[in-house]
């Protein structure tokens, strides 16, 4: 079969799968192969002359970037299910599709909001730099205590996709679950019996706050000094979202004061960087943003970005296209 004349880039090393579903049909695949994310100035020259890009969520795809790529892009195939680094109304005003990777990450994203709702209620991080450090002399009555998690209230913030998947994990926990969200979700009502409530009534009735809003304008900052003062102070808060939802200047001092009792993220405000405060206490898990970070999931993602980008390319409607009404424009 012919390759499509086309002429794209990849701003990273993905699983293979999808660098050879692009290989086969693309004939110029570009890939940047230094582990390292693309500066502003590398990824300027980079995308000149290209049709179709795949970027991950690190790279932050303006109008500046499309006009640098050229009146050609036709496509932007995020490598991720949240698109709040591309600029969607930029490339829609420019004609260019731009696509994501929903339904996939659904799963490995929930089951690591519950390994960092257990390590943060269980202690597991702090216990296992503890033992490691030669300072476990013997079982204490004292030593280490956490929060239960049987029978308790989960707090579901965004009943989307993941969220909702949060939820039905909770069944396995005897545990009650609450959500807030615009839009009822009937499902979870109906099968586990889910409350849906105000945010503020959410956060006063919560053990535990798991965070699965996208990134809006309306989301930014969605927990903040106010919404810290009505959490329990024997509340732990889970984010596997996107950073910027969380004010994290306002976590640590909540945190350091008692306002709840621990979080554990995968997402920070200004990613990479961490706020100081965060990385110096003791009750606060961190992880990388490795929610979707699974063998399976990254390989699903890859081909799922690298397809729609093939898609678009070849003329078909991209299955996970975030703005149809570019269809009407193109
Ligand atoms: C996403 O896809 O939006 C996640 O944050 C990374 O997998």
């Amino acid at each position: 079969m012919a390759k499509l004349a086309f002429n794209i880039y990849v701003t990273r090393v993905i699983p293979a799968p999808g660098l050879e579903i692009l290989r086969q049909h693309i004939a110029r695949v570009e890939v940047n192969t230094a582990d390292h994310i693309l500066s502003c100035e590398e990824l300027l020259q980079k995308v000149k002359g290209r049709d179709g890009l795949l970027p991950l969520l690190t790279e932050h795809i303006d109008g500046e970037v499309m006009d640098a790529a050229g009146p050609q892009l036709k496509i932007i195939a995020n490598h991720a299910v949240g698109f709040d680094n591309i600029d969607v109304k930029a490339a829609t005003e420019r004609g260019i599709m731009v696509t994501n990777t929903p339904g996939v990450l659904t799963d490995a994203t929930a089951d690591h909001a519950w390994a960092l709702l257990f390590a943060i209620a269980r202690r597991v991080v702090e216990s296992d730099k503890f033992t490691r450090a030669g300072k476990y002399h013997g079982w204490g009555p004292m030593m280490f205590l956490g929060g239960d998690i049987t029978g308790r209230t989960l707090g579901i913030v965004g009943a989307g996709r993941i969220g909702a998947t949060v939820a039905a994990r909770a069944g396995g926990f005897n545990m009650h679950v609450l959500y807030c969200d615009e839009v009822p979700n009937p499902k979870i009502e109906q099968e586990l019996g889910a409350k849906k409530v105000s945010f503020e009534e959410l956060l006063r009735d919560s053990d535990f706050v798991s965070v699965h809003v996208p990134l809006f304008p309306s989301t930014h900052h969605l927990f903040n000094e106010k919404s810290f003062k009505l959490m329990k102070k024997t509340a732990y808060l889970i984010n596997t979202s996107r950073g910027p939802v969380i004010d994290e200047a306002a976590l640590v001092q909540a945190l350091k004061q008692g306002d709840l009792a621990g979080a554990a993220l995968d997402v920070y405000e200004e990613e990479p960087k961490i706020h100081l405060g965060l990385l110096a206490l003791e009750n606060v898990v961190l992880t990388p943003h490795i929610a979707s970070a699974t063998i399976e999931t990254r390989t699903k993602m890859a081909t799922m970005a690298a397809q729609n980008l093939v898609d678009g390319l070849s003329g078909k409607r991209p299955a996970n296209l975030v703005n149809p009404e570019v269809l009407g424009k193109a």
